[in-house]
């Protein structure tokens, strides 16, 4: 396994681009593990998808070894459909919930699930925002990069000072969420999310792709300008806060 952090003169974040998947879902188990360390009831959220899999799988394993203690943290799911519940089969939340949540054992207590399925969802919405302040804002941030440039669920359109919203999604992330559950799950038309405002307020942002599919969007995301067509090109803001790991294939079409 081999990884290589690449220096940039016009770069304030780190990016370091792996030889393999194993080493990308390793480092972003450090970041958790490295964070829990230092502030074991720390506020974090972690994304849904495939690319963070081997993360979890990762970080099961240590929680499993006793190598990471998991049990104060305070976890905040990323995104999840409108309307949904943890009982929907295909609910992000309920994902997570079998993909990690349950075999790490993570106290249900220091869950807080995004309240798509509140009575008020807009002003649920922004008391999720307030519940993440009170645990005195994310000090971690891992998030995938989707197709389009949606962090979270921050389509195309979405802004760096977005707080955690109900947004509607392109039929082309929908298509992708149902692939998740073989294209078998008719997948809600909205969603809410951790706002890129509030992730972007977070300690350290850990960015993560796999992929040659996703090579053209990672460099739209890091070297392209800073549009809402491409949320991810947002992310930069965050400067040395901000940590993107790559394999050779996402970083495939980076210039430097
Ligand atoms: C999904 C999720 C995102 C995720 C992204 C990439 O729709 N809402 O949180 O980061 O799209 O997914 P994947 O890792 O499967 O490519």
């Amino acid at each position: 396994m081999a990884s290589e952090t690449r220096s940039g003169a016009t770069r304030d974040y780190t990016l370091t681009v792996v030889d393999d998947y194993a080493l990308l879902s390793a480092l972003a188990a450090d970041a958790v593990s490295e964070t829990l360390a230092q502030t074991p009831g720390a506020a974090l959220t972690l994304p849904t998808g495939d690319t963070p899999l081997g993360m979890y799988s990762e970080l099961v394993r240590r929680i499993d070894a006793g190598e990471l203690d998991f049990s104060q943290a305070q976890f905040f799911c990323l995104d999840d459909y409108l309307g949904s519940t943890p009982e929907d089969e295909a609910s992000l939340t309920r994902w997570l919930k079998t993909v990690f949540l349950d075999p790490a054992r993570v106290p249900e207590a220091n869950v807080h699930y995004v309240p798509t399925a509140a009575e008020d969802p807009v002003a649920a919405a922004a008391g999720y925002d307030r519940e993440i302040a009170h645990f005195g804002g994310l000090e971690l941030a891992v998030v995938g990069l989707g197709p389009n440039g949606h962090i979270g669920f921050n389509e195309p359109g979405s802004g760096p000072d977005d707080p955690t919203r109900i947004v509607d999604l392109q039929p082309a992330t929908r298509a992708q969420s149902a692939a998740y559950w073989d294209g078998k799950a008719d997948i809600p038309a909205q969603a809410m999310t951790i706002g890129l405002g509030t992730i972007l307020q977070a300690k350290r942002i850990v960015l993560i792709v796999s992929g040659e599919g996703k090579a053209e969007i990672v460099h739209a995301s890091l070297e392209g300008p800073e549009t809402t067509d491409v949320p991810g090109s947002f992310l930069r803001r965050a400067g040395d806060r901000l940590e993107v790991i790559l394999d050779q294939g996402a970083a495939s079409k980076l210039e430097m």
